[in-house]
């Protein structure tokens, strides 16, 4: 009797031992397969950011200008870039056109951009995007030119007060004495400024010196090649020709520059500055017209303002090495570093780095 009752607890047991054994696994089955309900607000929550994640990034760009050949590059490769990260980009260009720029601005937020990037015409009147942008809840992006006064959110460019500094370091290596012309940026544009601080930088102990004379300094009305030729013009007439070195603010200008002094049949005799190592620059300093450029890798800059941007439109933080006043705030910024470049260096840089073929070239 005895013996049967512990066989009979004994089958019990392991009755009791399956049950809970199956019981078990349902239950590992189960949390494999589908949400304990205590977890459900905790997966929900995953779900949504992974969904924003996922959700593609939209950046508006509003361009000032296509007119100097580095702004195509800017505008195609800054779109590449954009979308090898999974980003979109909505592109308007203002044409050197203050009302249009801002009216541009409007149209892409109102398309719902997620962020807006923009190069400003006017640094003074883009201020009043940067607001419409943020009351809409979107950051801004200063790309290449300062906004000034204004709560930008990042500031990314070449560093264009060392443009200025390696321009004239290069012609003051030439022309150590002698009579100067500078022919600056457009006023509206705070590189304009930055240009021409660098440049003085470096200038002004030869004045001091006064072994260097400025003999002619004007800003050129839009950056427009014809206005630096007329300015040009005059600065030649005022001196009886008598110059010895010209430094224009870029290679656009140097180029009306360059016009000016053939119609006196003075190319190539007088040393003269530029930058953005466009196409004609770089012909230019092989066959010997134009002394120097600057060379600024568009796709550098790119780069970096795609990772950047994507990164501040899903909110996420970004490193920003430099801090610049604006003339409202301290704005986070990023300067990258741009190279001189003369005949001794052009094969090694430019073109090189495929910027512009060497059958284009020379
Ligand atoms: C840019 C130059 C350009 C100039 C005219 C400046 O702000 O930095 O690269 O040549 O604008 O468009």
């Amino acid at each position: 009797m005895a013996q049967r009752y512990t066989r009979l607890s004994l089958v019990i047991l392991v009755i009791l031992s399956l049950v809970y054994v199956i019981s078990a696994c349902e239950k590992d089955n189960q949390s494999l397969d589908t949400p304990n309900v205590s977890d459900l607000p905790q997966n929900e929550e995953s779900n949504v950011a992974e969904a924003r994640n996922m959700q593609k990034v939209k950046i508006g760009f509003a361009m000032d200008t296509l007119e100097e050949e580095r702004w195509l590059k800017d505008r195609d490769l800054f779109k590449k870039a954009l979308e090898s990260m999974g980003a979109e980009v909505d592109i308007m260009e203002a044409n050197g056109d203050v009302a249009l720029q801002i009216s541009q601005a409007e149209t892409l937020i109102s398309r719902g951009v997620d962020l807006l990037v923009i190069v400003p015409y006017n640094a003074e009147a883009a201020a009043a995007i940067v607001e419409k942008a943020h009351s809409a809840g979107i950051k801004l992006v200063s790309y290449d030119r300062l906004v000034k006064n204004a709560e930008i959110d990042l500031y990314i460019s070449f560093d264009n007060e060392r443009v200025g500094e390696m321009q004239a370091e290069a012609i003051t290596k030439l022309v150590p004495k002698g009579k100067y012309v500078y022919i600056g940026g457009a006023m509206t544009d705070n590189n304009a400024h930055l240009l021409k601080k660098g440049v003085f930088n470096v200038l002004q102990p030869f004045i001091d010196r006064g072994d260097i004379t400025v003999v002619y300094d004007q800003w050129t009305k839009d950056w427009d090649p014809e206005n630096a030729f007329v300015n040009m013009e005059a600065a030649l007439e005022a001196n009886d020709n008598q110059i010895d070195a010209v430094i224009s603010a870029n290679d656009a200008t140097a180029g009306g520059v360059i016009e000016a002094l053939e119609a006196l049949g003075l190319e190539g005799k007088i040393p003269v500055a530029g930058q953005d190592a466009e196409l004609a620059a770089a012909q230019r300093i092989v066959e010997g017209t134009q002394t120097m450029t600057v060379y600024k890798p568009i796709s550098t800059l790119t780069k970096k303002a795609a990772e950047l941007t994507v990164s501040l439109a899903k909110g996420e933080s970004v490193d920003a090495d430099r801090k610049i006043n604006n003339g409202k705030i301290e704005v986070p910024s990023v300067l990258l570093t741009p190279i001189p470049v003369d005949k001794s260096n052009i094969d090694e840089t430019i073109i090189a780095d495929g910027f512009h073929s060497r059958e284009d070239v020379y």
